[in-house]
């Protein structure tokens, strides 16, 4: 039973090396499977030395040979994942779900699969300048993506969660010295020019059907059918997702819903450029003045539009106070700076 092979290719022959399958769980040909059905919907194969790995299902977990607590653990992490909306107005104050932007349920390769977080963590990140553990990356999503406030560290939902991403992880070593294949948002080349008009008159023809003309997407019954791309009900400035070229990724390899790969590389940056010139919720590190946060940040924000004259007519994007439906500004401390120099001996 393999479930995770480093992917070997020599002369043209695709072969799987074993070496790192030691607690796997599918077999070389069914990973080979996998693959096909990747390629097949547009997406790379793996790399020489690339680390495949298939998460395992919420149907394998009723099947797994694991103290029922724990199971309990992470059916609640996964249903926190996948309906994140329950924590509305606690930890949440937009339309989004985790599962809004991570496709599969986490799972999924090019959607930014939610498990290479539990094998890499604690590591260095350079958004916060310090070494995070894995509910502090889970925190992020829910300080930024999710404009919101973090359930506590240690608490049971943050529990929950870390525990469905490292189930998802299962049977992969941590810190592996692969590179993961279909992590993250990989983006295509950025093309030499971006258009708006081009990018606004794509997303009325694409997108518009499902997430409105306006951006705000749907939501019935409290529940979100269509996530928000932009405006009060989005992420706010400061999440991943407003970097244009992260935008272009996710878009390019999931969007439209159910057609990935089926947009060229200009057009799906031209999109992610409309949408980055429309307002959201403010950046919660903001410091009461945009151009001094966007300087602050500018390893992230030289990316995004914030603190840039909008290309359409929005102004100086990101200049306001407006924190969408989150009643405050800025309750997230954007990292305890940590540092253990000097505790060497
Ligand atoms: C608005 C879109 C969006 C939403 C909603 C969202 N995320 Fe993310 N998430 C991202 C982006 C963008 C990244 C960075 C991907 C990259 O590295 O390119 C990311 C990265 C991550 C990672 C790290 C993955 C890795 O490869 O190390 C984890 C873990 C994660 N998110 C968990 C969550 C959780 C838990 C939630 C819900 C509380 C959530 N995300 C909600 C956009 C989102
Ligand atoms: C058939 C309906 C549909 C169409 C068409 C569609 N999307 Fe989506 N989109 C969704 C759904 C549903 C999600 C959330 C994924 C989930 O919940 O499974 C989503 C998620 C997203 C997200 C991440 C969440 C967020 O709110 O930021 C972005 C960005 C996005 N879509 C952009 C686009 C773009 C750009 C287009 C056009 C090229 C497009 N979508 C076309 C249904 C659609």
């Amino acid at each position: 039973m393999i479930r995770t092979l480093v992917y070997t290719a020599l002369s043209g022959t695709v072969l799987f090396s074993a070496t790192a399958a030691a607690n796997s769980y599918k077999t070389g040909a069914e990973i080979q499977q996998y693959i096909d059905t990747l390629t097949e919907m547009g997406f790379p194969a793996p790399e020489e030395d690339q680390l495949v790995h298939i998460p395992p299902t919420m149907e394998d977990l009723e099947e797994a040979d694991i103290h029922p607590k724990l199971k309990q653990t992470i059916r609640r992490g996964y249903d926190l994942f996948t309906n994140t909306q329950q924590l509305r107005g606690e930890n949440v104050f937009n339309n989004m779900n985790c599962s809004s932007c991570h496709l599969g349920e986490g799972r999924m390769p090019f959607s930014a699969p939610i498990w290479p977080a539990a094998v890499t963590l604690p590591d260095f990140r350079g958004k916060n300048g310090h070494v995070n553990s894995l509910e502090e990356r889970i925190a992020g999503c829910f300080a930024y993506s999710m404009n919101g406030e973090p359930p506590a560290y240690g608490s049971d939902d943050m529990l929950a969660l870390s525990a469905y991403h490292q189930w998802l992880a299962s049977g992969v070593e941590m810190y592996p010295k692969q590179d993961i294949y279909g992590r993250g948002f990989p983006a295509p080349d950025r093309p030499e020019q971006l258009s708006y008009s081009n990018g606004e008159k794509l997303y009325q023809q694409k997108c518009a059907v499902c997430h409105s003309e306006d951006g705000s997407g749907l939501r019935v019954d409290n529940q979100t059918v269509y996530p928000a791309l932009w405006g009060d009900m989005s992420n706010n400035w400061g999440a991943g997702m407003v970097r244009i070229f992260t935008a272009a990724g996710f878009i390019k390899n999931n969007m439209p819903l159910g057609q990935p790969n089926s947009l060229s590389d200009q057009e799906a940056w031209d999109i992610a450029y409309y949408m980055d010139n429309q307002e959201r919720p403010q950046d919660p590190r903001y410091t009461g003045d945009v151009e001094e946060t966007a300087e602050m940040f500018n390893n992230f924000h030289q990316h995004s539009m914030y603190g840039k004259d909008s290309a359409g007519d929005g102004g100086l994007l990101g200049d306001h106070e407006n924190t969408g439906d989150k009643p405050f500004l800025k309750p997230f401390n954007v990292g305890v700076p940590r540092n253990f120099e000097g505790n060497t001996d």
